[in-house]
Order: structure tokens, then sequence, then C-alpha cells
């Protein structure tokens, strides 16, 4: 079995680009990193990184019956969204995700971060246009410009950083040890 599995769903390349920096931040050479289309029931490791990109304020299908299958592994989620740097929204995200892991697995956390948006939102916005006022259109439309430069160089080195933070939060099998011990 495999120590880490970095497992990603990705349509536009924001989120491979978060799954790659995980991966590389990685301290094993027991690691693989795979697009969830490639993911079957044989590709098992102690540890789950999983990433997704909010799709109408959730994930996939496919990453649904990942988190689902797993049991007795460490677990954490990442991602990238339309919106930047608003923690409330990354936790709603999380949470989303979260319903569907079930409890016999350890939570190590999760980073989400912002990525570009395809042009069709941008024609979406335009076309229902007249449902916003000035204020909030302008807002809209400069969240997407923002996105356009993301993930940056930043929201990359916060990815490696919470790799490391999340690998930290595992039980190492020396303590498991003692637990057994004392029960
Ligand atoms: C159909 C569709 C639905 C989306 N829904 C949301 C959403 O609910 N919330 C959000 O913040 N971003 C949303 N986005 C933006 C994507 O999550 C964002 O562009 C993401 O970085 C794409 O990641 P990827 O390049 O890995 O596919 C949506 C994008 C599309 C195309």
């Amino acid at each position: 079995m495999l120590k880490y599995l970095v497992v990603y769903a990705s349509e536009t390349g924001n989120t491979k680009k978060i799954a790659d920096e995980i991966f590389y931040a990685l301290p094993s050479d027991s690691k693989e990193e795979i697009n969830v289309r490639r993911w079957n029931g044989r590709h098992d490791a102690e540890t789950y990184f999983i990433g997704f990109w909010a799709n109408r304020g959730t994930c996939s299908l496919e990453i649904i019956d990942l988190i689902m299958s797993l049991h007795k592994k460490n677990v954490a989620f990442f991602g990238t969204c339309g919106l930047g740097n608003d923690q409330a929204y990354y936790k709603a995200i999380e949470q989303s995700a979260m319903v569907w892991l079930p409890e016999d697995n350890n939570f190590i956390g999760s980073y989400f971060c912002q990525g570009s948006m395809p042009p069709i939102i941008r024609e979406r916005y335009e076309e229902s246009r007249e449902r916003f006022s000035q204020a909030q259109y302008d807002r809209m439309i400069a969240i997407m410009d923002e996105g356009l430069k993301h993930p940056d160089k930043q929201d990359l080195l916060r990815a490696n950083v919470f790799t490391d933070t999340a690998i930290h939060k595992i039980p190492s099998t020396e303590n498991y040890s003692r637990i057994k011990d004392i029960f």
C-alpha cells in the first residue's frame, strides 16, 4: 500500500496545479498522483489528498464516490473555486465534501484557493446582468478578473505549507502501537 495518494478532479487545470504542488511537497517515494477518472479501488494508500473544483458549491459525483469509499484513512481535501480569499466560503466547500466522509477516517485538514474561471462564466454574467445592481456586477467582474491570476505562486506556497501541516496530523505508527499497548 502506498503512503500517500493525491487524487484530483480538474476540468481546466487549476486544481491540477495544486495537486502537483502537494505531490511535490510530500516527503516520501511511496506516493502517486492521479486524476480521479483513473482512480479505481485498486489504488490504495494510508493517506489521501483529495482535490476538486467547486461546481455549484460542491464536488463532482466521482469525488463523492471516492470519499464515500474510504475507511480508516488519513484524509485531506484541497481545491480551487471562483471566489478568492473567503475563508467562510472555503469552509462551506470543505463541509460539502465532509458530509460524504465516513466517520472512521482521520481528517487532517483542507486547503482551497481561487482559480481562474472559463470565459463561459463571464458570458453568463453578462447575459444575466439586469438581475444585479451595478455595484454587485462590478464586484463579480472584479473577482473574475482577479481569478485569472490564480492559482499564483503564493497559492502554491500555501499549498506546500498546508501539506506539511496536514501530514503532521497523521498519528505515527509508534504512537498507535503505544495506544494499543495501553488499551
Ligand atoms: C459549471 C461551473 C460551476 C462552477 N461553480 C462554482 C461555484 O459554485 N463556486 C465557485 O466559487 N466557483 C465555481 N466555479 C469556478 C470553478 O470552481 C473554478 O474555475 C475552478 O478553479 C476550476 O478548477 P479546474 O481548473 O481545476 O477545473 C464553477 C465553474 C464552472 C465551469
